[in-house]
């Protein structure tokens, strides 16, 4: 099996020096994480196992932790999410990376298992894959980390069902993570996929999300941006009535279906565009997904019932009872399908929480052997460390404030 993707020389070469300004180029837009170098150095001599989309950001994690003394295995956490210029720009600079654009799903379990092979200290998730693979194959980490609402949602019924063996910071839950990256970095790059991918014009389509929480209502206030109308189709409630609220139509999905012109999924769920639905649709919709899996979108409906008619630049074309459906990145993630995936303005924060959530694990404290929360000081550094970055000065209580904000006079 290839580490990473294989080339001629010379075609490697230019790749290679490709991944290397890209990196450069998103690492200067990251300048959170570069300020915790000093502080990351605790974790010289650890082994960093990580399986997160291999893009330009992930590159500027990989290397700040490399740099910090840690030897560092990444593979992808999607099979199509990676980005073959920084993986061969990664390896060159050191770093063991499993991953290529493309692979099989076999290829890709079995990169999961080379970076568990390297018996990391610390597990860096996104999606869940890495970790549950490591607890079937009872690897006891110092600590892990996920960055995923999905993978938060599969850790925690893993620790509910059957205990973890290792502590696991759910990163995404930080306010740093799901406010800024699930909300404008998916928002802004599940819309730049579509645009990549489809070049339409999105003013005065009608667009449905399915899906009203961070990456959805990131996306539905994006696609509002650019003039689509927006339906929100939702299950809970709360979320509904919030998506009302803040201006857009609401409707389930079936009757969505048979109005919308470009449909896309956040909901970390399953067959939520079936087949029923896909038989309402007009001709010529677009489908896309931004959930972490590939399951939101019934793509076997599509398979089994459709004629594939064109194939080109991510996008399937079925046509289904003379209609045809077009399919983006084969409803896996279309931000990282047919994208960069998220802006480096965005990835600086998670990533800062990410780094010093390792850092946490390996202070020397005794954590328990369950989901942890990320500390509010953490978040509260990463905060601090963006506004001082974006040149923003806030207030500071004062001593009347502090002592009135607790009292009950
Ligand atoms: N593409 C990316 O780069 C990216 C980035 C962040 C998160 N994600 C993924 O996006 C997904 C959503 O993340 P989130 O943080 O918005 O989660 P969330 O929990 O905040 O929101 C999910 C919403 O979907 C709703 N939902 C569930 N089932 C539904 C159904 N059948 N029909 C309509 N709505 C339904 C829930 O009620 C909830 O409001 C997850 O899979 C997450 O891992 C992807």
């Amino acid at each position: 099996m290839p580490q990473v993707v294989e080339l001629k020389d010379d075609k490697k070469e230019e790749l290679i020096k490709l991944g290397r300004e890209r990196i450069d180029w998103a690492g200067e837009r990251m300048p959170v994480l570069f300020s915790l170098r000093e502080e990351l150095k605790g974790i010289e001599g650890m082994q960093i196992g990580a399986c997160l989309h291999v893009t330009k950001e992930t590159a500027v994690l990989m290397l700040a932790l490399k740099s910090a003394g840690a030897r560092v295995a990444l593979c992808g956490s999607n099979p199509l999410s990676t980005q073959d210029d920084v993986a061969l720009a990664l390896v060159e600079n050191g770093i063991d990376v499993y991953a290529w654009r493309g692979q099989s799903e076999e290829d890709y379990r079995k990169c999961v298992d080379a970076v568990l092979g390297k018996k990391p200290d610390i597990t860096m998730d996104d999606g869940g894959d890495l970790t549950v693979r490591a607890h079937e194959l009872g690897i006891r980490a110092r600590g892990g980390t996920e960055e995923t609402t999905t993978g938060v949602i599969r850790i925690k019924a893993l620790s509910s069902q059957k205990g973890l063996l290792y502590p696991i910071m759910p990163v995404n839950d930080a306010y740093m993570k799901y406010l800024f990256d699930n909300r404008y970095g998916t928002g802004q790059s599940s819309i730049d996929g579509i645009l990549r991918g489809t070049s339409i014009l999105l003013a005065g389509k009608r667009f449905v999300v399915c899906g009203y929480g961070w990456v959805g209502r990131g996306i539905a206030m994006r696609a509002r941006g650019m003039g689509s109308h927006v339906i929100v189709t939702e299950v809970d409630p709360i979320k509904a009535l919030e998506a009302h609220m803040d201006g857009f139509e609401v409707m389930p999905i079936l009757k969505a279906a048979e109005m919308g012109d470009i449909f896309i999924t956040a909901t970390g769920d399953k067959n939520v565009i079936s087949g029923e639905g896909m038989e309402r649709m007009k001709d010529n919709v677009f489908l896309a997904n931004s959930g972490h899996f590939n399951v939101e979108v019934d793509v076997r409906h599509l398979i089994e019932n459709g004629e594939l008619v064109r194939k080109r630049n991510g996008i399937e074309t079925y046509l289904i009872n003379g209609r045809r459906i077009n399919l983006l990145g084969e409803g896996r993630l279309v931000n990282l399908a047919l994208a960069e995936g998220h802006p480096p303005e965005v990835m600086d924060m998670s990533f800062a929480v990410q780094a010093l959530s390792v850092q946490y694990l390996n202070s020397g404290k005794k954590l328990e052997k369950k989901v942890l929360p990320v500390p509010r000081e953490l978040d509260e550094r990463v905060a601090r460390g963006k506004l001082a970055a974006e040149g923003i000065e806030i207030d500071k209580l004062t001593e009347e404030q502090s002592k009135y904000l607790k009292s009950f006079e």
